[in-house]
């Protein structure tokens, strides 16, 4: 009797720790800090600039936010659709070093838009709703020290209304602007004189699920050929954007149930390597999303469950095909973001129904990491729960210092922030990777050079000087770079990782290293602009540094 009361107290312990779920780490799982309470609005959008602060904004259209403009000013907009005359923020820019913020002013509505930032690190957005559906704003990162810079906003920049549009970042330092709602099409920023149009995209129409439209933000990823590699619904093509020609057709994900808005799934380019080679390889990787059918569904009421599946496939291989992994828990909505050390995070999202309105149940709120290196069947790891559902609308993007800042759920035609099963989520969190954990401190390399926002050139050979308290463990160190990401409905766009160096690693003193680096050699590889450079050793990277791949 006593010794069935002690297993039955382990066992209530062994669930009170949260080890109660299958393969859940404890110690080691990572860790949730939450960062603000309230920064007034979700963080519908987000992009960190080079400045190490993030912009961040939501909507117009659905009512007052709890964050009010600067200086008494307000928005007296007749277009608007909720609230002609608006005296609160839809955007912010949040400082992560300081842990502070500040309201922004949009004009007009940013609501499911997209974006990417320029060669010389300006963030451009594009479209969103109503007044806002073809405008560009520009927003010019602050200089240190200052609080000056807000939007600037660029009316019919576009040609085509852009509203859950998807950007990339191109070789040449213009950005693409793929589809949209109504819009099997894309378009340029800035619009050149070879290319001042827009250009029908039929790969938009046949994956158009009728009503329902199961493409919209199409994953978007540029192929190490130049070429884009498009997903949308459940399958992808290669796309030369430049002579409008299709390259070639990937077969459909096994299964065919569909992984775009708003079956969200999510999609990364795996960590791009041996870049001195000729035959540089590349795969990608699509994990959740909902079976066909979940939207109409969850409008009668009935939240299916999500795909528990992941499908990776080699974009570069002659005969391509998908292979199928199967997930810790099934997964809509969550983000995929590539770590500094080349593992992924899947983050945020919900079990059951989809994406928009009200749509989505059962939010999971253990990340797993990803190793795409481990063999199949050992890759995935779960790690420990926020306590926050991040539903429809939440957000998550890589930090310099290797945290992961989680905001938004707004799954809500208003800011309901009461009386709603998920009311609208103001806090912003910061997932702390194992990589953080105090026990590697002494794994951890610091970069002493190159100084932050160095510039370096395609193809140059330059060294990173590092310290590490613990011995060198010299087959362990990588240099990676990593271009952060705009997020926003689940998909990270121009998110890509690039391993840079590591192989020639010699002492340069006491407790100090030279790793020799080679930037990547072709703007295919790496888009011009803003990257953060990391050493890794062990697992465990460095605090990263602002690089310019100019
Ligand atoms: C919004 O602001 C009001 C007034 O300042 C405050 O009472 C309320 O708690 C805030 N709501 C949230 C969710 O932060
Ligand atoms: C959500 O907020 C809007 C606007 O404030 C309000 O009209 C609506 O009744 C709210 N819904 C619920 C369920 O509280
Ligand atoms: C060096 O790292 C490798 C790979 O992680 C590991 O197998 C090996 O045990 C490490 N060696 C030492 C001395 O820590």
């Amino acid at each position: 009797m006593a010794q069935t009361m002690t297993v039955m107290l382990y066992y209530i312990l062994f669930l009170l720790l949260g080890f109660g779920t299958a393969n859940v780490a404890g110690a080691g799982g990572g860790k949730w800090q939450l960062l603000q309470k309230s920064i007034g609005i979700t963080a519908m959008h987000m992009q960190l600039l080079h400045n190490d602060r993030v912009v961040i904004f939501d909507r117009t259209d659905f009512g007052l936010s709890n964050l009010s403009l600067p200086n008494g000013q307000c928005r007296n907009n007749p277009k608007e659709l909720a609230v002609q005359v608006d005296c609160t923020a839809h955007s912010v820019e949040y400082d992560v070093p300081s842990n502070s913020f500040r309201p922004l002013v949009v004009q007009t509505d940013v609501w499911c838009s997209s974006g990417a930032t320029t060669p010389d690190g300006q963030l451009i957005q594009t479209g969103g709703f109503n007044d806002g559906e073809r405008r560009i704003r520009i927003f010019n990162p602050c200089n240190a020290g200052s609080t000056e810079c807000d939007w600037q906003e660029v009316d019919n920049g576009l040609l085509a209304r852009r509203w859950y549009a998807t950007n990339h970042r191109l070789p040449d330092g213009r950005q693409i602007i793929i589809g949209g709602r109504r819009q099997f099409n894309y378009e340029f920023y800035p619009k050149t004189a070879n290319a001042p149009n827009v250009y029908s995209l039929r790969f938009l129409v046949e994956t158009n699920d009728l009503k329902i439209e199961n493409n919209l933000y199409p994953f978007v990823h540029l192929n190490v050929d130049g070429n884009l590699f498009i997903f949308a619904n459940n399958r992808a093509i290669l796309f030369d954007y430049v002579n409008n020609k299709v390259v070639k057709t990937y077969p459909t994900i096994p299964g065919g149930d569909p992984r775009s808005y708003p079956s969200t799934g999510s999609s990364v380019l795996l960590p791009l390597r041996n870049l001195q080679s000729k035959a540089i390889e590349a795969e990608v990787l699509v994990c959740g999303g909902a079976p066909k059918g979940s939207y109409n569904q969850a409008m009668s009421g009935n939240f299916v469950g999500a795909l528990n599946t992941c499908a990776r496939i080699k974009i570069t291989d002659p005969n391509p095909q998908w292979i199928v992994e199967t997930m810790p828990q099934a997964r809509v909505m969550s983000d995929m973001l590539l770590l500094p050390n080349g593992n992924v995070v899947i983050i945020n999202g919900g079990a059951a129904g989809t994406a928009g309105w009200e749509y989505g149940r059962n939010p999971v709120l253990n990340p797993i990491i990803y190793r795409p290196d481990n063999p199949v069947g050992a890759r995935f790891e779960t790690q420990n729960p926020s306590s926050i559902p991040r539903m429809y609308h939440s957000t998550a993007i890589l930090l310099r210092d290797g945290r992961v800042l989680v905001g938004g759920s707004n799954p809500n035609i208003y800011y309901n922030f009461t009386g709603v099963l998920f009311p609208t989520e103001l806090s912003l969190e910061a997932f702390s990777p194992p990589y953080l954990d105090a026990q590697s401190s002494t794994l951890r390399p610091k970069i002493l050079s190159p100084s932050s926002q160095t510039k370096i050139a395609l193809g140059q050979r330059f060294t990173v000087q590092f310290t590490l308290a613990a011995a060198l463990n010299g087959s362990t160190v990588a240099v990676t770079m990593v271009a952060p990401s705009f997020t926003t409905h689940s998909f990270s766009m121009n998110q890509r990782l690039l391993v840079i160096g590591g192989s020639n690693v010699a002492a340069a003193g006491p407790s100090k290293y030279v790793v020799e680096a080679v930037a990547p050699r072709s703007g295919n590889l790496a888009p011009s602009g803003f990257y953060l450079l990391f050493v890794v050793h062990q697992e465990i990277p460095s605090e990263g540094i602002w690089v310019q791949i100019a």
